[in-house]
């Protein structure tokens, strides 16, 4: 009897403790459902009718200036980008072709739902698929399902598109914009309608925030990064910093002050300074000048959004009056999410430093990238490393579950690495020059992807590419400062 109380009494205590531990636990993950998605792995939906996506060069016909900006942004290259291809390549290699539809849910989604892209390669591909995330993507975006995926945020396509709808005269074409529509929108050829969604980095979270295919462990956050950071408290979204020239990019991240109407532009210019400049390579090879100008100028400007993001400080620590370390502190001045944010197992931040004595004799060095392109184990990255199931190093995101280490710098935040010194007793300063320096990823990385391009994309021919260049560096911040040797 005695026992039989006690588990009743442990009973209701586990059914009391029970709402509380089920966020944390394990199994706590739903599961997608195939009923409300039916292109899962990839979350994305599809309001079918008669009424058909558009391909961009007809919205360019009505929206020069949004259709110039928008062409050879990384959202025009979502799916013609060789390094996806070649990643693409591998997965359905490795895991078959149910993955390629999660990809192709966010690098070209009209492509995925109308069935028309089957995997990677680009022959016989239509301008909508083709050109990955074109306006009728964004533009069709009726709503998000947010709410009921695995995580309950958007993530892994959760969109609803519906580019129009079937009345009594016929097909209409609806076009979501983030502004009431004035008279005579559209001209005739789409009606509008006002969706606040265009205005609220919701929109861009259904994309930027990728999750495993099969255990929907979170392998790319920056929507996450975003909300629990300051620029989401201070409602300044990723329209604010990626849709925007320069100066009002940095005008939102240092006063937190939201872009005007007029101010907004198509560029979604981040960090992939390599593919404007793989772009700019095939569009010279092909004659097209005003394309490679176009990509010429997206190439500066993510150099420029990547030199802006960062801030460098050189602390030294004495003991017994004599230096022994150098602390560099390494600030995340103006990303709105980590840095760097999205792919971190694979992009490279780091720190290159030297340290010379008086008469120019070098003490220290770290961080140098060595002859065949690799960075020596000692260099100091703010990347993370990626495991799978195995709790073994691995880059690829089928195999990707969880992460090892995470040493990304959050928005706003900074991140501090020590350099033990032994400075010699000679009497002048020493110079300490350090660079915070920025690539794609790590050469062998690049070399296995470019390798798995599929045969109709040639390299060659396309971008000149016949063996494979060191990966250029961008210098995030470089500077030089003077440190006595004694306090
Ligand atoms: C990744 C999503 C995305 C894509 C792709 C996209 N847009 Fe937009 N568009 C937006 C957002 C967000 C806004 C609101 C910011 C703004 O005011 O420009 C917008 C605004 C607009 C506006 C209203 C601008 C104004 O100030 O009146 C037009 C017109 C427009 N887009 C057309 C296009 C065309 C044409 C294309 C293709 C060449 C395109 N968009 C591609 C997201 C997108
Ligand atoms: C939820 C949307 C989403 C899904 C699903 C997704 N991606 Fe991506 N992918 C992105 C975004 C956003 C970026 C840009 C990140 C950046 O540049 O930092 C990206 C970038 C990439 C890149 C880097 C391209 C470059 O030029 O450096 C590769 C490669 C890639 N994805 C491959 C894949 C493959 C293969 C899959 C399927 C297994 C996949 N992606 C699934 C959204 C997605
Ligand atoms: C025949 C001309 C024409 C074509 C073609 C056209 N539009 Fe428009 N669109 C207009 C006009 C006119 C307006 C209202 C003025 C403006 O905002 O530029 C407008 C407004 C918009 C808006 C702003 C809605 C708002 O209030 O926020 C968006 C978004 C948009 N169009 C997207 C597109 C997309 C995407 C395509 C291609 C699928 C497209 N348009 C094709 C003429 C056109
Ligand atoms: C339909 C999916 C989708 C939506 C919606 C979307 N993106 Fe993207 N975005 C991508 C993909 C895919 C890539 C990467 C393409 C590649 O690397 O090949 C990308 C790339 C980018 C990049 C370039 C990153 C780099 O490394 O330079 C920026 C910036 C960006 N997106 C901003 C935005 C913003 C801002 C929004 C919301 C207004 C948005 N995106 C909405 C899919 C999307
Ligand atoms: C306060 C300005 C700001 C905001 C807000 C912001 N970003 Fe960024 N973003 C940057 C800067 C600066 C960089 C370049 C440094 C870097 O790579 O992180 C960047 C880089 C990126 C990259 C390329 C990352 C890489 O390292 O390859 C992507 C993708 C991106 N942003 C997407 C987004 C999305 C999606 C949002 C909204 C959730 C957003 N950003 C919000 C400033 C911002």
């Amino acid at each position: 009897m005695k026992k039989k109380t006690k588990s009743k009494e442990f009973l209701v205590m586990g059914m009391l403790a029970m709402p509380m531990l089920l966020p944390g636990m394990a199994g706590a993950i739903d599961k997608v459902d195939k009923e409300l998605y039916p292109f899962a792995p990839s979350l994305v939906n599809w309001e079918k009718s008669k009424a058909e996506f558009t391909p961009p060069e007809t919205c360019a016909e009505c929206h020069p200036q949004q259709f110039e900006e928008w062409t050879g942004s990384m959202h025009a290259l979502a799916f013609k980008d060789p390094v996806y291809q070649g990643e693409l390549n591998k997965a359905v290699k490795a895991v078959g072709h149910d993955i390629a539809r999660q990809c192709e849910g966010c690098h070209s989604p009209v492509g995925v739902v109308t069935g028309q892209v089957k995997g990677p390669g680009l022959t016989g591909l239509n301008s909508i698929a083709l050109n990955g995330v074109s306006c009728d993507i964004c533009h069709s975006v009726k709503s998000h399902t947010g709410w009921q995926t695995p995580y309950h945020q958007p993530e892994n396509g959760s969109f609803v598109m519906s580019p129009g709808k079937e009345t009594a005269d016929g097909v209409v074409l609806t076009k979501y914009g983030p502004y009431k529509p004035g008279e005579d929108c559209g001209e005739g050829f789409h009606e509008c309608v006002e969706q606040p969604l265009h205005k609220t980095t919701e929109l861009c979270a259904n994309c930027h925030q990728v999750h495993h295919y099969e255990s929907h462990t979170p392998l790319e956050s920056t929507y996450r990064e975003w909300k629990d950071g300051p620029y989401s408290v201070k409602n300044i979204a990723c329209q604010d910093c990626h849709m925007v020239d320069y100066d009002t990019f940095v005008r939102s991240a240092d006063e937190f002050k939201k872009p005007e109407r007029g101010e907004f532009r198509h560029y979604f210019n981040g960090a992939n300074f390599l593919l404007y400049y793989l772009l700019e390579q095939a569009a010279k090879k092909g004659g097209d000048e005003a394309l490679a100008a176009n990509a010429h100028n997206k190439f500066e400007m993510a150099v420029n959004r990547l030199k802006a993001a960062a801030e460098v400080e050189v602390l030294p620590i004495y003991r017994d009056n004599k230096l022994a370390e150098l602390k560099v502190r390494v600030h995340n001045k103006r990303a709105g999410h980590n840095l760097p944010t999205s792919l971190t197992n694979i992009r490279q931040i780091w720190l290159e430093m030297t340290v010379k004595d008086q008469s120019g004799k070098v003490i220290m060095t770290t961080g140098t990238v060595g002859k065949d392109g690799e960075l020596p184990a000692e260099a100091r990255l703010f990347n993370s490393d990626g495991m799978g199931e195995a709790f073994h190093f691995q880059v690829d995101p089928w195999e990707v579950i969880s992460f090892s280490r995470h040493e990304t710098i959050p928005p706003k935040g900074y991140k501090d690495v020590y350099y033990g010194i032994s400075a010699p007793q000679a009497s002048g300063p020493l110079s300490v020059e350090v660079k915070l320096r920025y690539r794609q990823a790590e050469q062998k990385i690049a070399h296995a992807l470019l390798a798995a391009v599929p045969s109709d994309i040639d390299l060659a021919a396309t971008y000149g590419l016949t063996s494979m260049p060191d990966l250029p560096v961008v210098d995030m911040v470089e500077k030089t400062v003077s440190v006595p040797p004694t306090k």
